[in-house]
């Protein structure tokens, strides 16, 4: 092939270059010295995938690096490459058997600047979770069900290759000496990938793709993720600047929820601060600082903890802090927050139960160093925490609200001082499993009178309170938006 192919190519499609703001400027990189490929000699020709990917990767790497880079990210650019490649192909009359040019090059640009045989799943828009454990093994999740796909790696080195290629850029990489890595991608997606010897079954690789747009509350309604009357309820809890803690396992959707509840808060005259280990969350409203923590360097230095930059953050002004998920000493910091001028606050709890989330908070600030007699953090969770929502993953895949307890504000309450308890004012009730596999279940308010504190903060903040029937449930009139 003559070295000006990219150029002809180019000719042929003027709006090449115009570089994109991923791509340098300088597209081509002609090579007047290199060996003219017309004359390669039969035997050289690359015969297998394998042999084609490599030869096909050195020839974009010296005519076109620019777009091993931009080809990621644009679809145009991606376009140009697989051009490119093809028309690489046909020059040097690279085939391989069973598979069309165009197969070929589409597998090529896969491998090149794509994910490689996941590739197709990772583009998918109705996966949400790609999940490789070891090389034959490939599984995806789709509105919450896990399917085993296809797809397959040659081998350990093929897989590793494609992990060392996703998080080289990020400046992290995975060796013996640090086996694991959990990074987020320039566009969102959670990247974790484990090997030898952590892992005992190869590499494996999960990639969490960030969802093309977050949910509101209408959504997980419509996704039968809540009740009307509960999602009114929680929007105007929000509005009332209740302070919120999301629990649930992992995967239940507390991030979701996270997303959703703060999408509740009213527009620019608050200022949200957002602390993330791997930033997820992305809200509608302008006024939004995001933080993300950072994890120690290979030398093990460099670590800027949850803890630090929300103690940071209170000296940022914020009117709202958003913490990801408390699993640590922030929890100190939290409920100080919650309970000294930012209320409204939101956080998320790994936890089995409403309950167990109250206790894992005062179990955190216990472990926060902070010496503080168990009596005063209990008092403090009491005073801090309002509203409990815990989520739980059902056995058909669906994310729903199990529980939405208020905190007992009164010490002594129920069940003496020694511990926070809470009402469950909603609930969802599970009457069976459908033939299909569906949990079949409803939403219900819950009969209990609604404790005068709430009511209060509800009325005090020109929010419809929410009414107790005689059969049960609260009755919210507030409309969700969206729903
Ligand atoms: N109500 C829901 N129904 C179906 N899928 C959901 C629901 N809520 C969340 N998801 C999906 O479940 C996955 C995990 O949600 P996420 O909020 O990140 O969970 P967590 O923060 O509890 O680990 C995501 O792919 C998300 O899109
Ligand atoms: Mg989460």
């Amino acid at each position: 092939m003559s070295p000006g192919l990219l150029r002809r190519l180019e000719r042929q499609d003027p709006t090449v270059r115009e570089p994109s703001p991923l791509t340098e400027p300088a597209l081509v990189k002609p090579d007047a010295a290199r060996g003219d490929a017309g004359q390669r000699v039969e035997q050289d020709r690359p015969k297998t995938v394998e042999g084609i990917i490599r030869h096909v990767q050195g020839r974009v790497l010296t005519d076109c690096p620019a777009l091993l880079t931009s080809a990621r990210h644009s679809q145009k650019d991606r376009q140009t490459l697989k051009a490119f490649i093809a028309r690489l192909l046909v020059e040097e009359n690279l085939v391989v058997r069973k598979l069309t040019r165009d197969a070929l090059s589409e597998q090529v640009v896969c491998e090149v600047v794509g994910y490689g045989p996941i590739d197709t799943y990772i583009r998918d828009p109705t996966v949400d979770e790609v999940m490789v454990n070891g090389p034959g093994r490939v599984y995806v999740e789709r509105k919450g069900r896990l399917e085993r796909v296809e797809a397959a790696f040659r081998d350990d080195e093929h897989l590793l290759d494609l992990i060392t290629r996703v998080v080289a850029p990020l400046g992290r990489r995975l060796d013996q000496a640090s086996p694991f890595v959990d990074a987020r991608l320039p566009d969102g997606s959670r990247v974790n990938a484990i090997i030898a010897p952590l892992s005992l079954v190869g590499p494996v690789l999960t990639i969490r793709k960030f969802p093309e747009r977050t949910m509101t509350l209408g959504d997980l309604m419509v996704l039968g993720a809540l009740g009307p009357a509960m999602a009114g309820f929680l929007e105007a809890a929000v509005r009332a600047r209740l302070n919120v803690i999301i629990s649930g396992g992992a995967g239940a959707g507390k991030t979701t929820l996270l997303n959703a509840l703060a999408g509740a808060i009213a527009g620019p005259s608050e200022r949200i601060i957002t602390i993330e280990d791997s930033a997820e969350l992305r809200l509608p409203q302008e006024h939004v600082v995001s933080l993300e923590s950072r994890p120690a360097n290979t030398e093990g230095r460099g670590e800027v903890s949850i803890r630090q930059l929300l103690r940071n953050a209170l000296r940022m002004r914020p009117d709202r802090l958003i913490i990801g998920e408390c699993r640590g000493g922030e929890a100190f910091e939290l409920l100080q927050a919650m309970n000294s001028g930012h209320s409204g606050s939101f956080s998320t709890v790994h936890a089995n139960s409403a309950a167990d989330a109250l206790a894992r908070i005062e179990n955190m600030v216990l472990m926060a160093g902070e010496e503080l007699p168990h009596a005063a953090i209990v008092d403090q969770v009491r005073s801090a925490v309002d509203l409990v929502v815990h989520l739980e993953r059902y056995a058909d895949g669906g994310r729903r609200v199990s529980h939405v307890g208020v905190v007992d504000k009164e010490p002594g309450g129920s069940t003496g001082r020694d511990r926070v308890t809470l009402k469950t004012i909603f609930r969802f009730a599970v009457q069976g499993v459908t033939a299909e596999g569906a949990v079949d279940g409803h939403f219900e308010g819950c009969p209990a009178e609604p404790p005068p504190w709430l009511l209060a903060r509800f009325r005090a903040a020109g929010e419809q309170p929410p009414r107790f029937e005689a059969d049960g449930g609260p009755v919210v009139e507030a409309e969700v938006e969206g729903g």
